[in-house]
Order: structure tokens, then C-alpha cells, then sequence
């Protein structure tokens, strides 16, 4: 059976892209069968990987909007046991199925549990039908922040929804694994203080070392590549190693 992590913050621009996309690109490298979901249509994890969607090629989206089947939609990657379900960059969001749980039942149904490890879900910032799919069919939930002002409302407003949604499902399964800070410097007070904050609410064990900021995660999304592949000997390439390492010993 696959775990699956959603990475989700309501407020837009928090690295949850960059975070989905090297996450999934370090389990593959360490030998974990991945799956990497594109819930958001602005489509920038095909991006991130390389992967050229063409007009009516199939997508994740075709769920929503129609109830199409998502192994068709399976996407393979440049790098070994990583694949994608792309986004629909047309799919407009509101449209389509209300049914929070198509995806669960989707990825149960087509076997996608049995031929992952792990299945990286990246989410839209609004508060929508597909970001309640994606905690419905998650079993936990990953929230890189921005340690800026107002960092914290966002995590407040998600958490509302996190615990409104756990407490909805029968099984109970959504657990939180951890905040990541993005673009994080301890040197500077206002980041400690965010940091700080967030750990004071849902607890120190739940913060993450955070990744720093690093001009190579945007290049190499240009470049199509994920940062371990594209930039190893960086800051980000080893801030993103150390937070999968914490994942995995969380997950054991
Ligand atoms: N550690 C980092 N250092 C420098 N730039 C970063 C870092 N992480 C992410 N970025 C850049 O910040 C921008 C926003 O990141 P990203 O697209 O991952 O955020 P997002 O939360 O997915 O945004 P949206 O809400 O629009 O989906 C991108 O240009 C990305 O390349
Ligand atoms: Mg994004």
C-alpha cells in the first residue's frame, strides 16, 4: 500500500511545487517506486520534471471533469520509478464532480496504491473541490511555509480545514508529518520568530529543518529538472535530502 503525502498551504507561492517535486524526485532516488500528482492547473509539476503535456492528452483532471480513468493519464519521467499525473491547465476549477472522495476511490480502484510507495500529491492554494480530494485521499500532509508576516494566518486557515476534513473521515487517516520553512534564514529575526510561533501551536517535534533559499530551485524548474539532478552540490539539493531523510525515519 502507497503512502500519500499532500502538500498543501492556502496561501499561493509557499514552495509546495518546488517542495512536491524534489520530494518525489529524492524518494525515487532512493529506490521508492513515486507517483507525483498534479492537482494544481497551472501544470508546473510536468514543468519541473521535463514533461510536455500536449492539448488533450490525458490528465489527472479528467477525473473531475468527466470520471476518465487515470492510468491512461501515467506519465513517465528522464529518472528511474518517477512518474506523473500531469494537470489540465485548461480545467477550470469549480467545474466538474463534487464528490470529495473521486480521487481516493480513483487511486484505490485503478490499483495506483499497489504500484507505488509513495504518491505525492501537489495541491492548488484555493480552498476547492480538488484540494479536498487530495486530503481525503491522503494519509498525511506536509505544509511548507514562508517564515514572513502573515505566515502563520495561512497555517491557521489550513489547519481549520485539515481538522475539519480528519475529523469527516471514517478512518481518521489524515495525520500531519510536518511544517517546512522555505526559503528559511535563522539569521534573521523575523523567520525565527514565525518558526517559532508555528512550533509553539502545533508543536516543535512537527517543525522540519527548512530549505534555505536557493536561486537554484527556480533554475531548475526552468531547466526541467529536479534540483538533485540539476544543481546537486547545493544548499537546496541538500536541504531537500535532509527533509525526505526526516520523512522517511517519521514514516518508519
Ligand atoms: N528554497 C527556495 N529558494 C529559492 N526559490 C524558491 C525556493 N523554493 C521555491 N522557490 C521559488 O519560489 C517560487 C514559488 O514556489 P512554488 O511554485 O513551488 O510555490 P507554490 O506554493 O507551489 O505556488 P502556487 O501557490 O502558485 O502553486 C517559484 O519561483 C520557486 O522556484
Ligand atoms: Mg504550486
Amino acid at each position: 500500500m502507497a503512502r500519500v503525502l499532500v502538500v498543501t498551504n492556502r496561501k499561493g507561492g509557499t514552495g509546495k511545487t518546488a517542495t512536491a517535486v524534489n520530494l518525489a524526485a529524492e524518494l525515487a532516488a532512493r529506490g521508492e517506486r513515486v507517483l507525483l500528482v498534479d492537482l494544481d492547473t497551472q501544470g508546473h509539476c510536468a514543468v519541473g520534471l521535463g514533461i510536455q503535456v500536449k492539448k488533450g492528452e490525458p490528465t489527472v483532471h479528467g477525473l473531475f471533469a468527466s470520471g476518465s480513468p487515470l492510468l491512461p493519464a501515467l506519465r513517465e519521467s528522464a529518472w528511474d520509478q518517477l512518474h506523473l499525473l500531469p494537470a489540465d491547465t485548461l480545467f477550470e476549477h469549480g467545474s466538474g464532480s463534487r464528490d470529495e472522495s473521486l480521487l481516493r476511490h480513483a487511486l484505490h480502484a485503478e490499483g495506483l496504491h499497489e504500484r507505488y510507495d509513495t504518491i505525492v500529491l501537489d495541491t492548488p492554494p484555493s480552498l476547492d473541490i480538488l484540494l479536498l480530494n487530495a486530503l481525503h485521499a491522503a494519509d498525511w500532509v506536509l505544509v511548507p511555509f514562508l517564515p514572513h508576516f502573515l505566515a502563520g494566518e495561512g497555517v491557521r486557515q489550513l489547519a481549520r480545514v485539515l481538522f475539519r476534513v480528519a475529523s469527516s473521515r471514517p478512518d481518521k487517516g489524515l495525520r500531519l508529518v510536518g511544517f517546512l520553512p522555505i526559503m528559511c534564514d535563522t539569521r534573521i529575526g523575523q523567520h525565527k520568530k514565525v518558526s517559532g510561533s508555528v512550533a509553539q501551536q502545533f508543536g516543535a517535534s512537527r517543525m522540519l529543518p527548512g530549505i534555505r533559499n536557493d536561486i537554484r530551485v527556480a533554475e531548475s524548474f526552468a531547466a526541467g529538472k529536479p534540483v538533485r539532478y540539476f544543481a546537486p552540490k547545493t544548499r537546496a539539493a541538500e536541504d531537500y535530502q535532509t527533509a525526505t531523510a526526516i520523512l522517511l525515519e517519521r514514516w518508519q
